[in-house]
C-alpha cells in the first residue's frame, strides 16, 4: 500500500490512471469502514482511501479536538486489506488557505434532521468530498448508509455537477448487539454501551409497527419512541420516518413508497445517529 500525504504528490502518482475506487473516511478504522473498502475492492482494483479529519464540517463545541486519531493503527489495518493507496494529508494541504469556496446543498436537504442540530456539517462534508473527488478522481466513491443523509446529499452533488463519479451504497455494519459500529462508540463508558443498542432496538420496533400494522400515524409512532428514550435517559434530537429516496416527509395516501426512519440522540456526552430502511 502507498501512504500518500500532499496533494502534488497524488497527483503524481495517479496521473492517467482509470478505474479508481475511492473510500473516504476521517479514520479510525473499523470494521464499517472495512466493508466499505471491501466493497470497493469488488468495483476495481485500485482502492484509495483517504484518512482526514475534516474540520470544517465540525462545528464550535463539537468534538473535532478529540476525535480519535489512530494513523498507526489505521495503517496496519489497510495493510491487511487490498487497499493500492491512503490517501492521508495534512490539514495544511487540504486547506492551505481558508476555504472560502464552499458547496451549499440544497436547503431542505441541507437543514433537516442532522443538519438542523450540526448547521455546519453539510457544507463541510460535500465541501471536502467535492475537494477529495477533484485529487482523487475515482470512477467509483463508496459511501456507507450508517450516514445515510450525508450518502443522499453526496449522491445529488455528484449528480448535479455532473461529476463523472457513480456513489455506491453499502450497508451498515454492526456489533452483535446491534449497536452500528462507529468512530464515537469509544466515547461511551461500559454502562453507555450496554445502553446503546436500545437504538438499534427502537428502530426495528419501528419498522415492524409500520410493516405490520400499516400504521400511517408516523407522528404518533415517532413521539411514543422520543418518549422511550428519554425515560431511558437519553437526549433525542428526532426520530422521524421519511422518503427514502430524498428524505422528505412521507405522503399519508401513498402507501408504497420506500421509507426509511432514523434517529439521532445523545447518551450521556455522546451523541450517536442510526437509521433502518423499512
Ligand atoms: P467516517 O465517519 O470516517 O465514515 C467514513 C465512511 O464509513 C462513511 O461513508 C460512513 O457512512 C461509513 N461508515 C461509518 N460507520 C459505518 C458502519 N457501521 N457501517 C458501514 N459504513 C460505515 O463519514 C465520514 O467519515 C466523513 O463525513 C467523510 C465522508 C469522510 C467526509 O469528511
Amino acid at each position: 500500500m502507498k501512504i500518500i500525504s500532499s496533494i502534488k504528490e497524488l497527483r503524481d502518482q495517479l496521473r492517467g490512471q482509470r478505474g479508481i475506487v475511492f473510500v473516504p473516511t476521517m479514520g479510525n478504522i473499523h470494521e464499517g469502514h472495512l466493508s466499505l473498502i471491501r466493497l470497493a475492492g469488488q468495483h476495481g482494483e485500485r482502492v484509495v482511501v483517504s484518512i482526514f479529519v475534516n474540520q470544517l464540517q465540525f462545528g464550535p463545541g463539537e468534538d473535532f479536538v478529540k476525535y480519535p486519531r489512530t494513523l498507526d493503527r489505521d495503517i496496519e489495518k489497510l495493510q491487511q486489506e487490498n487497499v493500492y493507496m491512503l490517501f492521508a494529508p495534512t490539514e495544511q494541504d487540504m486547506y492551505p488557505s481558508p476555504q472560502e469556496y464552499q458547496i451549499y446543498p440544497p436547503h431542505d436537504l441541507c437543514y433537516t434532521l442532522e443538519g438542523k442540530f450540526r448547521t455546519r456539517f453539510f457544507c463541510g462534508v460535500s465541501t471536502v468530498v467535492m475537494k477529495l473527488i477533484s485529487c482523487v478522481q475515482p470512477r467509483i466513491m463508496v459511501f456507507g448508509k450508517k450516514d445515510y443523509q450525508q450518502l443522499i446529499i453526496v449522491r445529488q452533488m455528484c449528480e448535479q455537477f455532473a461529476l463523472p463519479v457513480e456513489v455506491c451504497a453499502a450497508e451498515t455494519i454492526r456489533d452483535a448487539d446491534g449497536l452500528a459500529l462507529s468512530s464515537r462508540n469509544t466515547y461511551l463508558t461500559p454502562s453507555e454501551r450496554s445502553e446503546a443498542p436500545t437504538l438499534f432496538r427502537i428502530l426495528q420496533h419501528i419498522r415492524s409497527t409500520v410493516l405490520t400494522t400499516g400504521h400511517r400515524d408516523f407522528t404518533k409512532i415517532e413521539l411514543s419512541a422520543f418518549q422511550t428514550l428519554i425515560e431511558r435517559g437519553w437526549q433525542p434530537d428526532y426520530i422521524a420516518i421519511r422518503k427514502r429516496a430524498n428524505l422528505r416527509l412521507p405522503q399519508l395516501h401513498k402507501e408504497h413508497e420506500p421509507l426509511i426512519v432514523l434517529i439521532a440522540a445523545q447518551l450521556g456526552k455522546t451523541r450517536l445517529i442510526d437509521n433502518l430502511e423499512i
